[in-house]
């Protein structure tokens, strides 16, 4: 553990432990018709009425894209060390497959090399849901043809960016996109198809396989050490009653609906037995699962990452009506007493320590890093001009806590990434929510650094946490 704690307070982290925050193209960037960007789901699913509160749109979003360098700079103030970002596919090869654009290459060439002057590590994620619209147009997710031009844009990136980046994140959250952009509709590309969602997922999957695969093939001279990994969205489960057996095997399936799902195969294990009957009487056959397949998702995953923000409390539910996605479980509200972020999600802390404990038994050896961890408390500057959002600096605190018993527990955690570096688009919602260390002024562009983000700085810079008064 650190030894550069003098003072006996605070909780040490290892050195070289990675002080992160997350973003994604799509929710900072804006200038989506820039530099020959090319259209994706998500600028076409913004424009149908009513799909975003507001009415709102990811077209300028916090202008991350022109304000490149003065966002590293607000990072290097805050001290983090590292930063997860997302390339913008259309940006790089506008149309899906095929031509490459210079000038997207160019600008995240740029960004790199900013990140790095400033002692910034990277962590680079491929796809954080803004597909080319045109890939679309030929089936999206649900087709395998996107799997393999998701690989070749893979490969594109590596090589253009691979000799200064070691780490990547493939795919965001395979199970949201499924569920909320393929089964539910409420985000893009907007369908509502149990079938079709499973299709997706597995495309997904393929797709981090394939691109595991080139990253293999192309680890040439001073590259060797490059890493991939999935950002899952992982939810651990809870029995609404603990004394009940149903709601314990309620619990059981659900999370193989949620987690296991996804961490059994990149893991080499194949799909889970149980959510494969599961899928095969709600869904239909799985005949798009061709023989290989399994085993190019299987090629693994050098990390783990885990987008962490609640917990699922399920009971058990007997209504089942294959096709049209009804479950064996329910998903109950939170409990009382539990205190809830703005967004009304529990607060549980303690569930993350018990999450990478879970990870670090079923997954033994593979490090984790925690690719999103946030919450909405939507408060705003003071009289002062400061935004004194002591909610987020406790919820940090408490989840960095979590961390730390869990690095005691042996769990080989590498790094701690916030969601978010600023406040953005948060797409269904628009720019409600408020998930940023960072105050966005939409109005004026003007951000303020929260106490959350001076509080975290503190930690950021010494490797220590702060106790809390
Ligand atoms: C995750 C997404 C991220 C952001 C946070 C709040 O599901 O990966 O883009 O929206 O939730």
């Amino acid at each position: 553990m650190n030894s550069r704690l003098t003072d006996g307070a605070g909780l040490p982290f290892p050195e070289g432990f990675r002080w992160g925050t997350a973003t994604s193209a799509y929710q900072v960037e804006g200038a989506t018709g820039a530099d020959g960007r090319g259209e994706s789901i998500w600028d076409r699913f913004c424009r149908v009425p009513g799909a975003i509160e507001n009415g709102d749109t990811g077209d300028v979003a916090c202008e991350s894209y022109g304000r490149a360098e003065e966002q590293v700079r607000l990072m290097a103030r805050l001290g983090t060390n590292a930063h997860r970002f997302s390339l913008a596919w259309p940006r790089i090869v506008p149309t899906g497959a095929g031509r490459v654009e210079p000038r997207g290459i160019a600008h995240y060439d740029r960004f790199i090399d900013l990140l790095l002057e400033h002692g910034i590590s990277p962590l680079v994620t491929l796809y954080h849901w803004d597909l080319p619209q045109p890939l679309q147009d030929r089936g999206g997710w649900r087709a395998r043809e996107t799997a393999e031009a998701f690989a070749a844009y893979a490969g594109i990136c590596f090589e253009a960016f691979g000799d200064r980046v070691r780490d990547w994140v493939t795919v965001n959250e395979p199970w949201i996109v499924g569920l909320l952009g393929h089964q539910l509709g409420l985000h893009a590309p907007g369908e509502k198809s149990l079938a079709g969602s499973v299709q997706a997922m597995h495309h997904l999957l393929l797709g981090h396989g394939l691109a595991v695969g080139a990253l293999r093939a192309g680890r040439g001279a001073g590259r060797e050490a490059a890493r991939a990994g999935i950002a899952y969205s992982l939810f651990p489960h809870a029995p609404a009653d603990p004394g009940s057996s149903a709601d314990a095997a309620a619990a059981h399936a659900s999370d193989g609906y949620v987690n296991r799902w996804f961490l059994d195969p990149v893991h080499g294990r194949g799909y889970p037995d149980d959510m494969l009957r599961h899928w095969e009487e709600a869904a239909g056959k799985l005949d798009f699962i061709q023989a290989d397949d399994l085993e190019t998702i299987g090629a693994g995953s050098d990390f783990i990452g885990v987008n962490y923000y609640t917990r699922r409390i399920v009971s058990a539910h007997e209504e089942r009506s294959p096709g049209d996605g009804a479950w064996p479980w329910k998903v109950e509200p939170p409990q009382p007493g539990v205190p809830c972020t703005d967004l009304g999600w529990e607060i549980v802390p303690e569930e993350l320590t018990a999450l990478l404990l879970r990870l670090h038994e079923d997954y033994p050896g593979v490090p984790l890093m925690i690719t999103e961890n946030g919450g909405i408390f939507d408060d705003g500057p003071g009289e002062d001009g400061a935004v004194h959002d002591e909610r987020r600096t406790r919820f940090l605190h408490a989840h960095l806590a979590a961390v730390h018993r869990a690095l005691e527990a042996g769990a080989p955690v590498e790094g701690y990434f916030h969601w978010s570096l600023i406040d953005n688009f948060e797409w269904a919602m628009g720019y409600r929510p408020r998930f940023g260390l960072v105050h966005l002024d939409r109005t004026t562009g003007r951000r303020t650094v929260k106490d959350s983000g001076h509080w975290y700085a503190r930690a950021a810079r010494s490797g220590v946490v702060p106790p809390m008064r």
